[in-house]
């Protein structure tokens, strides 16, 4: 039976398909991290459901889109200041401090999987991180706290020195993947003969399409996720339930 609804259950198919592996690569979305308290986007409560996205277009050319921005970023700076990785979070750091997993690819820009001890060198961040920011035209860094003291000082959205916008450190939707993190998670799947994708609707391009290389490049793909998703057809197991209680016994 490739779904297995019961997630203790799946808890033990998950433990033994990774001892068996060589060399896992694990991908995690948003929602690895509601366990932790931090909302999805698409799940039953999901932040979508409730708010619309800022597309990057609408936050170069509006200070109003931009206003917004910010206030949703220092938002969830204080929301995930208030949460701790969770039971997922730390198992995945010892599946790669024991080798037994090479790379971490998270969509998730909440910075957990580094708060649990994923070195940089193993955590492939494709949406970025909402922890900082940076310059739009130069890639300089800049605090949020900065930017939050900019703002209240002079009522704007901070510009950088150079002239260009400061922006979280995130890709929001119409912007550029950032093209050496997808090479990077292209590299770690050619190693892989194990891919978890953990806690994703898997509805996100170019995100999506990593689980499908990585099974065209002959590994074995797991899905473990509450509700169903576009690529579950393409999975050799599906694991359903609570991804805290499915990571419970790795
Ligand atoms: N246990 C198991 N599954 C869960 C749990 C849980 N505790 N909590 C949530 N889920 C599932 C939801 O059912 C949902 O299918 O996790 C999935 C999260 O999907 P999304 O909210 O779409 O998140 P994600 O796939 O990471 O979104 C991708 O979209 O909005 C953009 O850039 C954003 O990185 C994000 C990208």
């Amino acid at each position: 039976m490739k779904t297995v609804e019961e997630p203790l259950e799946g808890a033990a198919v998950l433990a033994e398909r990774v001892a068996r592996a060589e060399t896992v690569v694990i991908f995690t979305g948003a929602g690895i991290s509601t366990e932790s308290g931090i909302p999805d986007f698409r799940g039953p409560n999901g932040l979508w459901t409730k708010i619309k996205p800022i597309y990057y277009d609408e936050f170069v050319s509006s200070e109003t889109a931009r206003r917004e921005d910010w206030k949703r970023r220092f938002a969830f700076r204080d929301q995930v200041a208030a949460v701790e990785p969770n039971v997922a979070h730390r198992a995945i750091a010892r599946l790669i401090a024991s080798g037994k997993a090479n790379a971490v690819i998270t969509q998730n820009i909440d910075g957990l999987h580094g708060r649990a001890g994923v070195p940089a060198d193993r955590l492939i961040e494709l949406h970025g991180n909402a922890t900082y920011a940076t310059c739009l035209s130069c890639d300089a860094r800049v605090e949020l706290d900065e930017a939050e003291a900019i703002i209240a000082a002079t009522g704007r959205t901070p510009r950088c020195a150079c002239g260009g916008l400061i922006k979280a450190a995130v890709i929001s939707f119409g912007q550029a993947m950032p093209s050496r993190e997808m090479q990077r998670a292209e590299e770690a799947i050619q190693q892989a003969d194990l891919f978890v994708a953990v806690g994703s609707s898997l509805t996100v391009q170019p995100a999506a399409t990593l689980p499908m290389i990585a099974k065209y490049e002959g590994a074995e793909l797991i899905i473990v996720n509450a509700e169903s998703t576009p690529l579950d057809g393409l999975a050799d197991r599906v694991l359903r339930g609570s991804i805290g209680t499915v990571f419970s016994r790795l």
